[in-house]
């Protein structure tokens, strides 16, 4: 009998080694080692191809780049606007892409319905975590379009999905989840490191060699990562992050890695009893209609891929019953908080060192642009002094750690989208002031340098 072949994988970053570790050299987690059978039988033949007459050996040459020449990559173009911004311009043919988040933010909901909403595209939808009842059920609430192709296959042997797939055919195949899939070619159990590898390199191949496109449904850990593998998004061509609060009804899909197109693209998604809908004015929703001032709320012009959006932060400062302040942010980094704090303690002479500072970004939604400070700087002094700010007022600037505030990108944008939505001023870092035309807004324009100045104005 053969020896069986095995090693120990890293679960948290997919690092191989020979032999038992007590600490990752890749990630520097202690105690993720896991021993994993890798023994193959491999014929050479890809699974997905019964038929062997066709596959020739290629033998690759170098060659100049001049000389290479190339076809504009196919994109499907799909009903769902978001997907198609996010994807960069819709989806390219035979590429890999994966889904990840966290269980019930609706990552099957929004495949489900893409396969259901596209006229005239056999979508195969292979899942490993519910029966065909369930996702059944779960169709039935979202519309279909009458010339849609949408078959459920329960299967999670790689090896049977290819046999349906051969007979099938489909134009796109999505598979939910990657960690539920097992290849009878690696023995260890499905959603282990050298499992999810094998899988998604023979659903790569697949993709590659038939054109095929290939969504994956992954899990997220809590702490962001997709479940263990983080090897998955290596071999991917498109990493796309379905984000939210739960609780509320916004969802994100956010490019983290893209191929075919820009990794700061956005899309917006309500979920709703009947689906995910699209949100294409995002500011006018997550903007509370407000029509009186508020202290320690204020609306900052932030940018999301390639799109403004205006968003209210709401900053709550209070003396602290207990010895140790607490410091808590919602959709916002609570480092950067920590610093913008420090900067008001030492630039600006506020006393907030006995005091309990929360952050919140309203509509559940995670903010990474930094052109949020300002905004959430002048929603903490305006707590912490209970005076309100005009609600006609917005930010766009980013803060630095010696109180000067800096320039953000796309400031016309922005600047655009607060006068389209009724704002009667605007602060800006006065480094941004070069090359905007004033006279273009009605919009009054404030550019300020330092963060004393904005209070002076302010209060
Ligand atoms: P689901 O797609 O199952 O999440 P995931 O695959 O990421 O684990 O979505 C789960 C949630 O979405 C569930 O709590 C029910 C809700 N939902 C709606 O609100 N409306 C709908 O039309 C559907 C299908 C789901
Ligand atoms: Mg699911």
């Amino acid at each position: 009998m053969a020896k069986v072949k095995s090693a120990y994988f890293c679960q948290s970053c997919g690092y191989e080694s020979p032999k038992w570790l007590g600490k990752c050299p890749a990630c520097q987690q202690w105690n993720t080692f896991v021993e994993e059978i890798t023994e193959k039988k491999s014929s050479g033949v890809p699974d997905w191809k019964s038929d062997t007459s066709s596959i020739k050996p290629r033998v690759n040459k170098p060659q100049k780049v001049q000389e290479i020449t190339y076809t504009e990559e196919q994109r499907l173009i799909t009903p769902d606007k978001e997907l198609n911004r996010v994807l960069g311009g819709g989806i390219v043919s035979g590429s890999l892409i994966l889904i990840g988040g966290e269980p019930g933010i609706g990552k099957s909901t929004l495949m489900l319905q893409l396969a259901l909403t596209l006229p005239k595209i056999k979508v195969l939808y292979v899942s490993g975590e519910e029966s065909e009842q369930q996702i059944k059920l779960r169709a039935e609430r979202i519309t279909p379009h009458p010339l849609s192709e949408c078959f459920i296959l329960t299967e999670t042997s790689t090896q049977n999905i290819f046999k349906q797939i051969e007979v099938l055919e489909p134009n796109i195949v999505v598979v939910d989840s990657i960690q539920t899939l097992h290849s009878a070619h690696i023995e260890s159990t499905p959603g282990s490191v050298s499992q999810v590898r094998e899988c998604t390199a023979e659903l790569m191949r697949f993709a590659k060699e038939s054109n095929t496109p290939v969504f994956l449904i992954g899990h997220i850990t809590k702490d962001g990562m997709i479940a263990g593998p983080k090897i998955l998004e290596h071999m991917v061509d498109t990493v796309l992050q379905f984000e939210g609060d739960r609780h509320h009804v916004y969802r994100i899909l956010r490019a983290i890695k893209n191929r075919f197109g820009s990794s700061a693209e956005l899309g917006i998604y309500e979920m709703q009893g009947n689906g995910l809908r699209e949100v294409s004015n995002p500011s006018e929703i997550l903007l509370s209609l407000r029509e009186e001032a508020l202290s320690g709320v204020t609306v900052s012009a932030t940018m999301e891929g390639m799109r403004p959006i205006l968003i209210e932060t709401q900053a709550l400062v209070s003396n602290s019953p207990y010895g140790t302040p607490q410091r808590s942010s919602t959709g916002f980094d609570t480092k950067r908080m920590n610093m913008l704090l420090a900067v008001l303690e030492k630039r600006c002479g506020f006393k907030l060192g006995a005091k309990d500072v929360f952050l919140n970004i309203a509509g559940g939604i995670r903010i990474e642009d930094p052109s949020i400070d300002l905004g959430l700087i002048a929603a903490i002094i305006s707590s912490h002094e209970d005076m309100p700010i005009s609600h006609k007022i917005c930010f766009a600037a980013e803060v630095g750690l010696s109180g000067e505030i800096r320039a953000v990108t796309r400031i016309e944008q922005r600047i655009a989208e607060a006068e389209k939505l009724g704002f009667e001023q605007i602060f800006i870092s006065k480094y941004n002031k070069k090359g905007i035309d004033f006279g273009k807004y009605s919009i009054n324009i404030q550019p300020v340098s330092k963060v004393e100045e904005v209070f002076e104005l302010l209060f």
